[in-house]
């Protein structure tokens, strides 16, 4: 290999991809190097959806390798793939469907609907093939944040999933309306949830999005247990109280060998729409202070924002109605973030990447 080609690959290399956390070289992106004179070419490929993020990781990768200057030109292209990832030992991944995510929260009223439903179509803006399963049976949201209705029709042996911005959108609440209360006991949460799981006729997906049932109980530890998940996602205010319940989520995971990718912070700051005043009012720094302790990363913190709120409510998830809003942009990189984590666990133990250590508190 010539001198300034060894050169540019190990610059490039080192550059850090801020969703893996990791440098290209350790994350194995780069695919190609040409060099001609003081010129260079590279192709790069990463493991998430990129479709709309692959031209902005492409023009820093290439400022990064013009900002030395023996390069005097560099042209970089990005291409992206979505692999199948691991689920836990003894389960086999559902067909059709790539990877699924789980959203957890350790409690109800944190946004952890909201930040499924957004993630989910933020990761269908950048390229992927996207489904979301509400499984939150006594509560069942996604329906009316996605503005879709039943009665749920058949394809063959299985169910078709409804569609709307792109997702494929299972819920309960399809099939027993939203306002039907459920006193269902454990036992029959968890078939009718595998059922759905099972008998949906989901169309190829790289990730299912499953909004859990919010809690710690054995409802969602038999969940975890039963379907094949390949990462977690887990959602909490900044407050103590709220925390203490994340951290039961993450035990959770722990104990279903489900790694968790990841940790976001919801209602954050609240800004004042008038004045445009934050105010940190559950507190500050939870979030951040729970993700070093446990050593999961804090994938984003999301401001409690009357939009988000309006907006769901009108069955029209910021992510897709409001594209060019700040929040947008924030569950943007949360997706990412999550899709990256979930590309790099693979190949965690030979990477040396922190694996999750839950303290018992
Ligand atoms: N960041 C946010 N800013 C403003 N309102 C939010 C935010 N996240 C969620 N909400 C609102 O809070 C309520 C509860 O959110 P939801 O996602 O249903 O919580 P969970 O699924 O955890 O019970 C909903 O009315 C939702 O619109
Ligand atoms: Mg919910």
């Amino acid at each position: 290999m010539s001198e300034f080609r060894q050169f540019v690959a190990d610059r490039v290399g080192q550059f850090v991809d801020p969703n893996t956390g990791m440098d290209l070289d350790a994350s194995k992106a780069v695919q190609a190097v040409a060099v001609s004179g003081s010129q260079c070419a590279l192709e790069l490929k990463v493991n998430y959806p990129a479709k709309r993020y692959a031209e902005e990781l492409a023009r820093a990768v290439r400022e990064h390798l013009l900002a030395d200057t023996r390069i005097t030109a560099a042209t970089v292209s990005v291409s992206w793939k979505v692999l199948s990832h691991k689920v836990q030992q003894q389960l086999t991944p559902l067909p059709g469907v790539k990877n699924i995510i789980a959203v957890a929260s350790g409690k109800g009223g944190v946004g952890k609907s909201t930040t499924a439903v957004n993630v989910a179509l933020a990761l269908v803006a950048e390229g992927a093939r996207v489904g979301i399963l509400d499984a939150d049976i006594y509560g069942p949201s996604q329906p009316m944040m996605l503005g879709v209705t039943g009665p749920l029709t058949q394809v063959g042996d299985k169910i078709e999933p409804k569609r709307n911005f792109g997702l494929q959108i299972m819920s309960i609440g399809f099939a027993i309306g939203e306002d039907t209360p459920v006193v269902w006991r454990g036992p029959m949460v968890t078939q009718a949830l595998t059922q759905m799981l099972n008998e949906t006729a989901w169309d190829d997906l790289d990730y299912l999005v499953i909004d859990l049932p919010p809690g710690t109980g054995d409802i969602q530890l038999t969940l975890c247990q039963r379907v094949p998940v390949s990462g977690a996602l887990v959602v909490t205010t900044p407050q103590d109280i709220a925390l203490i319940d994340a951290k039961k989520a993450l035990k959770m995971f722990e104990k279903v060998a489900v790694p968790v990718l990841g940790l976001v912070e919801n209602m954050s700051v609240f800004c004042c729409p008038n004045c445009g005043h934050v105010t940190p009012i559950f507190g500050t720094g939870g979030g951040a202070i729970m993700a070093l302790e446990y050593g999961v990363p804090l994938l984003g913190q999301l401001p409690l924002d009357m939009r988000i709120r309006e907006l769901s409510d009108q069955g029209r998830p910021p992510v897709a109605a409001d594209p060019d809003s700040a929040v947008t942009t924030l569950y943007r990189e949360i997706a990412r973030k999550l899709a990256a984590r979930l590309a790099l666990q693979a190949r965690n133990k030979q990477i040396g990447f922190p694996s999750i250590v839950i303290q018992s508190t």
